[in-house]
Parts: C-alpha cells; sequence; structure tokens
C-alpha cells in the first residue's frame, strides 16, 4: 500500500466522517428522488434520452443514436433495483424500449453502452424474454464491426490518417458480447471480446501502464498507423475518462473470463491512477491527469464515478494487499460525489444527479456540466458498495 493509500484509509476510519453506509443511502434516495423527476419530464419528450445542460444551463436530449442513450433507462433500472418501486420499473421500460431500433445500427462501436446499460440491467432484473432477442441482434450488429486483419472492433470511421480507429473506451463494449457468448453458446463473440482486448494491452499502453486515446490500424497491414488523443489535452497525456473505460473494461474482462493477464492489466492501470502524483486526495481526478494548470485545471465527476465503480468491483478480486486500499480510494470517491460540490440540490442541475463533468475539451463541448453517464455510474458505485456492505441472504 503506498502512503497516498494508507492516508485514504486512515482518513476513511476517521470516527467523525459520517458511517459511509449513510452517505449511500443518502445519495440513493436523492437519485431516486431526483431522477423520478428527470422521469416525469423525459415522459413528454417522445424518443429522446437525457444527455447534459448546454452552456446557458438549458436541458440538452440525445435520440436514442447517440452513444449516451442507455445510461438514462439504465439509471432508472438500478433505482428499481433499490427502491422496489413500480414508478421505476414502468419507467426504466418505456425509456428502455426508446433504444430498441439502435439494435439494428451497424455504424457505431458503442452499442454496449447503448444497449447493455439499458437492456441489460432490464433483463437481469426482470429475466423479460424478449430483452434477449435486442441484446442478441445488438451483439451481432457490434460483431460486424470486427476487423480480423487488426484484431480489434472498429470504434470511429475512417478519416485522412486513421484508417482503423480505436479508442480505449470500446473496451466497456465488450461486456455486451460476453453476455452474447453466454447466451447463445456462440464462440465467435467471445473470440472477438478477448482478441480486441489482447490487441489493445498490446497497443494501446504505455511502460507506465497509461493508455492512449486513440490507436489507428493499417487496415491491410494491421500495423498500428498513429496513436494520439481526440478528448485527451495531449497524444501523449493521460485523458482522465479514457483511463477509468480502460480500468473497467478490463475489470470485466476478468470477470466474463477468469483470464489472468486481464486481472494483471486491470490491477496496473488502478495502480497507475491512485499513485499518480496529480491524483486528488478527494478522488476526482483532473479532466487529464496531465491537463495544463493543475492544480487549477477542471475535475471530472464522471471519471471518479466510473473508476469508483470500477474499483469496487476489483477489489473483490485483487489480492488483500490491494483491496483495502481500491475500496477506500472509492469510498473516497462516492463521499466526495455525495458533497454538495458535486451533488446537485434537489430539482436543481436539470434534474441530474452529479454537477461538474467534462464531456471532450478540446472540443470546448460539455464542459464542467452533468452527464448522463456521470449518473449511471454514480448510481452503479452506489448499488455495488451497498452490496458490500448488505450480507448476503
Ligand atoms: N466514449 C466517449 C466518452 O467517453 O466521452
Amino acid at each position: 500500500m503506498t502512503a497516498g493509500m494508507l492516508l485514504l484509509v486512515l482518513l476513511s476510519s476517521c470516527a467523525k466522517e459520517k458511517p459511509i453506509a449513510k452517505v449511500i443511502d443518502e445519495s440513493l434516495a436523492f437519485s431516486a428522488q431526483q431522477y423520478s423527476l428527470m422521469a416525469g419530464v423525459m415522459k413528454e419528450k417522445p424518443g429522446q434520452l437525457p444527455r447534459t445542460l448546454n452552456e446557458k444551463g438549458e436541458f440538452i436530449t440525445a435520440g436514442p443514436g447517440w452513444w449516451t442513450s442507455g445510461f438514462f433507462p439504465g439509471s432508472l433500472w438500478y433505482l428499481y433495483e433499490y427502491s422496489k418501486d413500480e414508478k421505476f420499473r414502468i419507467a426504466a421500460t418505456e425509456m428502455t424500449a426508446r433504444i430498441e431500433n439502435e439494435k439494428n445500427n451497424k455504424g457505431t462501436h458503442d452499442l454496449g453502452f447503448m444497449l447493455f446499460c439499458s437492456y441489460g440491467n432490464g433483463l437481469r432484473l426482470t429475466g423479460e424474454e424478449s430483452y434477449n432477442e435486442v441484446l442478441l441482434t445488438g451483439a451481432r450488429s457490434l460483431s460486424t464491426r470486427f476487423r480480423p486483419n487488426v484484431g480489434c472492433i472498429q470504434s470511429w470511421g475512417s478519416r485522412p490518417g486513421w484508417q482503423c480507429p480505436v479508442i480505449i473506451d470500446n473496451m466497456m463494449n465488450l461486456e455486451l458480447l460476453l453476455w452474447a457468448f453466454n447466451h447463445s453458446g456462440d464462440s465467435s463473440f467471445y473470440r472477438i471480446a478477448v482478441t480486441h482486448s489482447d490487441t489493445t494491452i498490446k497497443n494501446h499502453f504505455r511502460a507506465d501502464n497509461s493508455s492512449y486515446h486513440v490507436v489507428s490500424y493499417d487496415t491491410i497491414s494491421g500495423n498500428v498507423e498513429a496513436r494520439q488523443t481526440h478528448q485527451g489535452a495531449a497524444d501523449e497525456s493521460a485523458w482522465a475518462r479514457g483511463q477509468v473505460w480502460g480500468l473497467y473494461g478490463y475489470t470485466v474482462m476478468y470477470r466474463e473470463t477468469g483470464l489472468e493477464r486481464y486481472l494483471d492489466q486491470a490491477v496496473k492501470i488502478a495502480d497507475f491512477l491512485i499513485s499518480h502524483p496529480n491524483f486528488p486526495a478527494d478522488g476526482v481526478p483532473y479532466w487529464d491527469f496531465n491537463a495544463p494548470g493543475i492544480p487549477d485545471a477542471l475535475r471530472d465527476a464522471s471519471a471518479a464515478s466510473i473508476m469508483a465503480s470500477a474499483l469496487i468491483e476489483l477489489s473483490r478480486y485483487a489480492g488483500e494487499d490491494k483491496s483495502a486500499g481500491y475500496l477506500a480510494v472509492a469510498e473516497r470517491q462516492i463521499r466526495t460525489l455525495s458533497s454538495p460540490e458535486y451533488r446537485a440540490g434537489a430539482g436543481e442541475n436539470g434534474n441530474f444527479i452529479l454537477k461538474h463533468g467534462v464531456g471532450h475539451l478540446p472540443g470546448n463541448s460539455e464542459v464542467d456540466v452533468p452527464l448522463t453517464y456521470g449518473d449511471y455510474y454514480f448510481i452503479e458505485a452506489l448499488m455495488r458498495y451497498k452490496g458490500l456492505l448488505t450480507p448476503a441472504p
């Protein structure tokens, strides 16, 4: 355990702090209240899903084809699991149905985000038979983007200098494929997910275990043609959300395959993040670990919530020497995100839960705003931590 992690463990056991169980209960109750208001608003906006607020503070929605469409339905499913309140099941069912046609969308790599957060959680909680077909069709659509010469699923379309761009975020879409393998027995889903993960370990990571955002490949030779960024501060920087997508993605890959190399990779990423000199003690990363202007650079609450959720899961698989430290960081992140600095007031913040997310700073888009995915992974982290505190029946 590093000195920083030890400090977090000590802080977490500090008697003056509210018990973490109480912090979690309050944040879940608040999330239910806030998203109940959001569900009311969305009922009047057919075919749309919440996305963010613009720079004037106006509510922005997106159609089902936008990569974030599954997060609001997924959050409602978690809130149904938490509250057992039928109103959340009804709202989640309705919002989930808005995305169904995306199962045929072969023009995006984001189908895991879109369909697994929505239909995947819905299936897990209700066993609704028809959701199986949506997920399986979605997994087949995603598989069409696999490029055998490269050994990866192609993330974005080709553009000058990028024949086959693959972004680290793509690790998040593999859980859908592994579900499809388990459901159908078709091993091609498994092979694609494992090949993509192995190619990404080989080409996306630097010696310090940080990752590039975009690696582009030559479609014929399969060789790397570029290592760059799109949403980060610089090609050689560590864009915060990209790092945590990798952390989460390899944790899931280990859970679903049992292959030790994925656990090793997740642990390496976690240790890079936690021991980084620019990782703030309150657990909310700067939008890029190498952002210009640190310590005055913006923080990204979405990176904190994704990281917290991933660390809680990883703490169950990592060795004893690591687990307590990972959980202590996640606890600190939940405490910070639950504070008034990051958690909105009731009915404020466009009914989103968290403030201060950073979507795409270099593109001057979604800067210091609520983000639907920040909320989703926050609720997921709360549910996961609550699960650790609640003894199994
Ligand atoms: N996948 C896009 C993002 O994380 O912003």
